[in-house]
C-alpha cells in the first residue's frame, strides 16, 4: 500500500464536486462512506481516492504502483464491475454513482485491499518454462513468437478471476485456476521451445479447465484486451479434448500411464518439436 502523493494543486479544478461511495471495514464486514471531493479535470478514480486519503480520511486503505494501467496493481471494484482505479475517469461516471469497493473473489484485507496472494499460489503449481537441452538464443519462427505476445501483455490485476463465476459465485478456489492462469499456461504450452505438458494440470489437476462455460466475462474485463476466452481457454480445451479424448491417444496414454521416462514429460524431449509441427500445422 503507498502513500498517497502530493496533490497538483495546480490542475484544473473544475469547480464542480462528487461524491465517491467507498468502502470502509475489513473481511468481518464494512459499509459504504459517501466522500464529497472537488472535481479536477481529467482526474481517475485512483486520484480521488487518494484525494480523499490525504485530505480527509488519512486510513484509508488502496493498493497502487505505477498509476499507468501496467502494473495491476489498483485493481477493484466501480459499481459492482472491476476496474483499474488509475484507468477509470471520474466525468465516466457522470449521472451516477460511484462506488467503489475491493474485489469481491478474494479476501477483504482493508477498505480497498483484498488479499490475491491465493493466485500466487495456483501459479506455483504450474509447470515452469522447460527448454529442455535447447539452449538459449532459441531460434523460432515469426509466426510462434507472435503466438506468444499477447499472452504475455497480462497485467496480473486479476480482474478476470474477479469476474468469473467459477471463482466469484461457486467458490471453487481449490480445482479451479482461473482465466489468468489459463491465459499463463497457454503462453507456455504454445512456446515452441517448452518440453512439460501441463494438460494433466488443467484437466484432472487444480486447474480444473471444464468448470469454464465459456462466457466471455473474463475477456470483456481484460485491460490488455487479451481474448482470453477464444485464444487461451478455447485453445486448451481443444488440446485437453484431443488428449483425453481421441481415442488412440486414450488408448497411447492407458500404455504409457504417468510414467516418466528421463524427460519431465514423459515423452522422451520430443514435446516441444511436436508443439512446433502442430502450431505451424495449425497456422
Ligand atoms: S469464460 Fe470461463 S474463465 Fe472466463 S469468466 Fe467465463 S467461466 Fe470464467
Ligand atoms: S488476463 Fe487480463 S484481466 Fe486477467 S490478470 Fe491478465 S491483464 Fe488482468
Ligand atoms: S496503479 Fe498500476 S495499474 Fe493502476
Amino acid at each position: 500500500m503507498a502513500h498517497a502523493p502530493a496533490y497538483n494543486d495546480d490542475a484544473a479544478n473544475t469547480g464542480e464536486t462528487r461524491t465517491l461511495q467507498i468502502f470502509r471495514g475489513d473481511g468481518e464486514g464494512g459499509s459504504l462512506v459517501p466522500y464529497e471531493i472537488e472535481l479536477i479535470e481529467g482526474m481517475v478514480v485512483l486520484d480521488a481516492v487518494l484525494k480523499i486519503q490525504a485530505e480527509q480520511a488519512g486510513d484509508l486503505a488502496v493498493r497502487w504502483n505505477c498509476k499507468a494501467a501496467h502494473c495491476g496493481s489498483c485493481s477493484a471494484e466501480i459499481n459492482g464491475k472491476p476496474k483499474l482505479l488509475c484507468k477509470s475517469r471520474v466525468e465516466e461516471y457522470d449521472g451516477q454513482e460511484i462506488k467503489v469497493m475491493p474485489l469481491q473473489a478474494f479476501p477483504v484485507v482493508k477498505d480497498l485491499v483484498s488479499d490475491v496472494s491465493w493466485n500466487y499460489g495456483v501459479s506455483a503449481q504450474i509447470q515452469p518454462f522447460n527448454p529442455g537441452k535447447e539452449q538459449a538464443p532459441f531460434t523460432m519462427y515469426e509466426e510462434d513468437v507472435e503466438r506468444l505476445y499477447e499472452p504475455k501483455k497480462c497485467i496480473e490485476c486479476f480482474m478476470c478471476q474477479d469476474v468469473c463465476h467459477v471463482l466469484r459465485t461457486h467458490h471453487k478456489h481449490p480445482e479451479f485456476a482461473g482465466p489468468r492462469f489459463f491465459v499463463r499456461t497457454q503462453w507456455l504450452e504454445m512456446h515452441p521451445m517448452d518440453e512439460n505438458n501441463r494438460l494433466q494440470f488443467l484437466k484432472e489437476g487444480r486447474g480444473g479447465v471444464q468448470y469454464c462455460n465459456i462466457t466471455k466475462c473474463c475477456s470483456e474485463v481484460c485491460p490488455v484486451d487479451i481474448h482470453i476466452t477464444d485464444n487461451s481457454i478455447i485453445p486448451l480445451k481443444e488440446r485437453v479434448a484431443d488428449e483425453y479424448y481421441d481415442p488412440a491417444k486414450w488408448l497411447m496414454r492407458k500404455i504409457r500411464g504417468n510414467r516418466r521416462n528421463g524427460s519431465a514429460n514423459g515423452n522422451g524431449g520430443t514435446r516441444a518439436s511436436h508443439k512446433r509441427a502442430e502450431i505451424r500445422t495449425n497456422g
